[in-house]
């Protein structure tokens, strides 16, 4: 229950928008050459209908305005370019600006300002690849490995029977077990290991995931205070150990080390250092969001899941030296099953805006060569998931098709090739080599070290309430069933 006071604060603060909102809207008039607006709710706008279904939203729209349109979320109008030819020079256009973006989050949502941001995010992104890449792959797949020894001793329910020869089933949540393995590989190899400590990835992935609930109406700005389970989630969130003691641990990642560092030289305090590491972990959970949706698909699709056990397994014959399988990175992308299944999963799973916000009026061309005038202060994007599940790009679009992605395969749109046609890490994101390597690491392993198979009837459905969030999470935990298989071939990264 809401404390009285916040219940006044909660109808104070709604008149306020709604004056604020029905104003500008009524003030606003579109200027020649401008796209058109969607018609939308007095106060809402167009928030309701992208909140029910972004997707479908977005692509009615299309057709009613064409695929170049401006949608207002209560107050802040978005302009929309549904177009994947577009992706190109949208990314590239100096007048779209990602700063103020960043800023936002960073701020409405864990309440701090990133000093000289440009300078510091193109310094740590260096940490997440080229020569740094190999080092962080490595401690992630060190902290993966022991996660799987720590699961295979304390695994829950052991409830099924024995079979002979056989190590026992156990049943758990398959979003469960993802978290004890792939977020806790994760969450070691951001902070460093101390195992023991009270700030571990258990207490943190269930503090995130409370957390999260409310990342969209932070990031939008609405008062914290009405959400109090989100802010004790914060709260146990910032009993994170200091930078000092963070720095001193040997295994602590590159990017923390980096940033931590850059952010003292320019006096910024604990708390904004503590608020700028946990948007480093967010930016990383959505790995293991994703490493979910991967591994549920393959377990729902036992097609996908028996030819890519195939690749797997004549990868791991040819790469065996010595008692081992060692792969490289170049092996590990060169794994085309598995790169679909990932591609796909990504696909089917990514929910977040590719935005930017407009520093000066711009006149922007489309592929098709149309000129619109974009205004300066309001947004624009591309919305990622209109575009992944568009039927002319890629048949049969809410259908998980493994093999999408086989074979280097081309897609089109009004019958010219995509450049770019899956969207999920923007234009922007650095760590996207990093993340998808790990993800696919993940598989590997996972798959080769355990026997996976859902439990009858499990079936997990995305929560589309969550579109905003880079990958959606699931409405609800599925039951699975797991045994540590007989005859495992350790993998290894080649160095
Ligand atoms: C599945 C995992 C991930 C997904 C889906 C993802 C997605 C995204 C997206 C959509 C953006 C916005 C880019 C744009 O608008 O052009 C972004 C930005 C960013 N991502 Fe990722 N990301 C992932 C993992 C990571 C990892 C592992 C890192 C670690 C370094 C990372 C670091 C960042 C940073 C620093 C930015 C802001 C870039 C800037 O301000 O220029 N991300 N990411």
């Amino acid at each position: 229950m809401l404390a009285i006071g916040t219940w006044i604060l909660l109808v104070i603060f709604a008149i306020l928008i709604c004056i604020y909102v029905v104003m500008t809207n009524f003030m606003r008039k579109r200027r020649q050459g401008e796209p058109p607006i969607v018609k939308g709710h007095m106060v809402w706008g167009s928030a309701q209908h992208f909140a029910e279904n972004a997707v479908s939203f977005l692509q009615e729209s299309t057709k009613e305005y064409g695929d170049v349109f401006t949608i207002r979320l209560v107050n802040q109008y978005l302009t929309i370019i549904n177009d994947p030819h577009s992706y190109e020079a949208m990314s590239s256009e100096k007048n779209f600006d990602f700063d103020p973006i960043q800023k936002q989050v960073n701020w409405n949502v864990f309440s701090f300002v990133l000093k000289d941001a440009r300078k510091m995010i193109k310094d740590t992104g260096r940490t997440v690849r080229g020569s740094y890449l190999q080092a962080g792959f490595d401690s992630f797949a060190n902290n993966l490995a022991i996660s799987y020894d720590n699961m295979a001793e304390t695994a829950p329910n052991p409830s099924l029977k024995n079979e002979e020869n056989c190590h026992p089933w156990h049943t758990d949540g398959l979003r469960t077990f993802a978290a004890s393995t792939i977020f806790d590989a994760i969450f070691n190899t951001v902070f460093g290991r101390d195992d023991g400590h009270p700030f571990d990835s258990n207490m943190v992935f269930r503090n995130l995931e409370v957390f999260h609930k409310s990342f969209n109406y932070f990031w939008l700005g609405f008062p914290k205070g009405l959400f109090p389970s989100a802010m004790k989630a914060l709260e146990q969130l910032v009993t994170m150990p200091d930078a000092e003691e963070l720095l001193a641990r040997s295994d602590v990642s590159d990017y923390i080390t980096t940033a931590v560092r850059y952010m003292q030289k320019l006096g910024q305090s604990e708390a904004d250092i503590k608020g700028h590491n946990l948007v480093y972990l967010h930016v990383n959970y959505n790995t293991f969001r994703l490493a979910f949706w991967a591994l549920n698909n393959l377990l729902e699709n036992p097609k996908a899941h028996e030819n890519l056990m195939s690749e797997l397994n004549a990868a791991i014959e040819d790469k065996m030296q010595g008692n081992s399988a060692v792969f490289t990175m170049k092996d590990i992308e060169e794994l085309d099953v598995l790169n679909s299944v990932v591609n796909e999963s990504f696909r089917m799973a990514s929910g977040v805006f590719m935005v930017r916000y407009i520093q000066e009026d711009t006149n922007f061309q489309t592929s098709a060569g149309k000129t619109f005038l974009m205004r300066k202060g309001d947004r624009v994007a591309i919305y990622p998931p209109a575009i992944h599940k568009d039927a002319e790009i890629f048949e049969q679009p809410m259908e998980f098709k493994y093999d999408r992605f086989c074979n280097g395969k081309k897609f089109y749109k009004n019958g010219e090739v995509i450049k770019h046609p899956l969207m999920a890490f923007g234009s922007l994101c650095p760590g996207k080599r990093y993340a998808l390597l790990q993800i696919k690491w993940y598989l590997m392993s996972v798959l080769t070290r355990f026997d996976m198979r859902l439990q009858e009837g499990e079936h997990a459905q995305y929560a589309y309430e969550y579109h905003g969030h880079e990958i959606l999470p699931p409405t609800k935990d599925i039951k699975f069933d797991f045994r540590e298989k007989n005859h495992v071939v350790p993998l290894e990264l080649a160095n």
